[in-house]
């Protein structure tokens, strides 16, 4: 049997799952037909990055601004995240999957809260994928909570502690960021966390993007050079911080 390809540099990945709307809107349907239909890929791309070894899989499932979408759009978004978590409960489990939704989650339906409650501490040891969504999530609100924990415990300001008071801190930095739908945009979605992501937009609009795209772009930017801001590929880094761990050995 051949080995599947498990990635080296994307192993923090995050996707902005835009076009709904006008994917449905092309098609003469209700915008929300869209959502419906791009719900049903979520599960396919999750398996695909389980697969593939992605340790984090972070979904914008809904901004901070998507509040002001028509009242009918936002009950169904709510209903589709039931859907999906009372679906894909088993095998989140049997893959021990680690699930969380990070955001101001407070305004969805109690049962709803109650099945993201539940599931986030059935799973919160295992050691598989990081599957979060990003659910009534902002980036600069992320910051601005993590900077107020900080002043409020009188923690020190630096880039670390920063980082360590996130919504969940073990997202780390995003090595790719895939947004669907056309838009060249970061859209307030991981601000901190995507200083020194490499950027991926496609064409294509959330409903129709499948497994073997995603696939087809993660094997693309695992031959990108990354050198976050050096001259020298991170690799190259490695071995010439190796070489001078060795001369200052011999030397000292
Ligand atoms: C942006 O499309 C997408 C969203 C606001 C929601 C993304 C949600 C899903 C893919 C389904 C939810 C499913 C789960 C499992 C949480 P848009 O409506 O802004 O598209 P447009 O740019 O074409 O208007």
């Amino acid at each position: 049997m051949i080995e599947k390809y498990k990635v080296k540099q994307c192993k923090n990945v995050a996707v902005i799952m835009d076009g709904n709307g006008r994917w449905a809107q092309e098609r003469a349907r209700n915008r929300v037909w869209g959502h419906v239909r791009g719900s049903r890929i979520v599960s396919d791309i999750v398996q695909s990055a389980d697969d593939l070894g992605v340790e984090s899989l972070t979904l914008y499932a809904f901004s901070t601004e998507n509040w002001c979408r028509p009242q009918f759009e936002i009950k169904t978004l709510f209903k589709l995240l039931k859907k999906f978590l009372i679906k894909e409960r088993p095998r989140i489990i049997k893959n021990k999957i680690k699930f969380r939704v990070i955001g101001d989650w407070a305004k969805l339906p109690k049962d709803t809260r109650e099945i993201i409650s539940e599931l986030q501490e059935d799973t919160k040891d295992f050691s598989g994928l990081k599957l979060t969504f990003a659910f009534g999530y902002g980036g600069r609100a992320e910051i601005v909570e993590s900077v107020k924990k900080m002043v409020d415990s009188g923690m020190e300001i630096t880039e670390e502690n920063i980082s360590n008071s996130l919504y969940a801190p073990d997202i780390s930095d995003i090595d790719l960021l895939i947004r669907t739908g056309g838009d060249q945009r970061i859209s307030n979605f991981l601000l901190w966390q995507c200083a020194y992501a490499e950027l991926y937009f496609t064409e294509t609009k959330w409903p129709s993007f499948t497994r073997e795209e995603f696939e087809a772009i993660i094997y693309q930017v695992e031959n990108r050079e990354r050198r976050f801001g050096s001259v020298m590929s991170m690799e190259s880094l490695e071995s010439s911080k190796k070489l001078a761990e060795v001369n200052s050995q011999i030397f000292s």
